[in-house]
């Protein structure tokens, strides 16, 4: 399986968010994760299209949007147009997610569901065929820096199963307090994308860090 690191840009600087997403992709990042936050699924706002375009003139690198948002479809096609390569909805935001996933498809952009902590991977179980991406929160979302959440890694073995049993090629990625601490667990129960905000930019060497991280799970492998 590949390993696929996406640095956190909520965790750069953002006095120079070209220069650290250039940083990212020197140290080998496949994607760059663009965290939204509207201030109302979660308690604390972030930023939305102009940085999503900021980052796509910095970087041909897979944009990965994550959208902590209500009414997530408002944003559907000002994102694509932004530069979005993946938009990943939240099932706790969005009740219609057969619907939801088919508008994101036909804009041409890989679709994911992202679940909390506490949301029961049963909420996807019949919508499994049609994602790109199976998001895993490993911490409630809102903020970075927080601490890793360790009962979900049996619900990334379970997420593994589920995936495997509906035959889904979706990408099973993880996102909360990623670090060297906690990613081989993930790795190791399935997951195969890592979202890493603080491990990343708060690390000595930026740049080696995403080689680390990426180290530890293909020693594994
Ligand atoms: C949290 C965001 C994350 C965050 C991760 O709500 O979705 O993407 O930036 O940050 P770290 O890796 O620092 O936990
Ligand atoms: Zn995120």
């Amino acid at each position: 399986m590949t390993v696929r690191i996406a640095p956190s840009l909520l965790a750069a600087d953002f006095r120079r968010l070209g220069e650290d997403i250039a940083v990212c992709e020197a140290g080998g990042a496949d994607w760059i994760h663009v965290d939204v936050m509207d201030g109302r699924f979660v308690p604390t706002l972030s930023f939305g299209s102009k940085v999503i375009e900021a980052a796509r003139r910095s970087t041909a690198l897979t944009i990965d949007v994550h959208l902590m948002v209500i009414e997530p479809e408002r944003y559907f096609e000002e994102f694509v147009r932004a530069g979005a390569d993946v938009l990943t909805i939240h099932a706790e935001a969005a009740p219609h997610l057969d619907r939801q996933l088919m508008h994101i498809k036909e804009l041409g952009c890989k679709a994911g569901v992202a679940l909390n902590p506490a949301t029961p991977l049963a909420v996807i179980e019949e919508v499994a065929h049609l994602l790109d991406v199976l998001l895993i929160m490993t911490v409630n979302p809102g903020y970075g820096g927080q601490k890793f959440i360790e009962y979900s890694v049996d619900k990334i073995t379970r997420a593994r199963y589920l995936l495997d049993q509906a035959d889904s090629a979706a990408i099973l990625e993880v996102d909360g307090g990623i670090s060297r601490d906690t990613i081989v667990r993930c790795w190791e129960a399935g997951a195969d994308t890592f979202v890493a905000g603080n491990a990343i930019f708060s690390a000595q060497h930026p740049q080696s860090e995403i080689g680390v991280l990426r180290g530890l799970c293909t020693e594994t492998a």
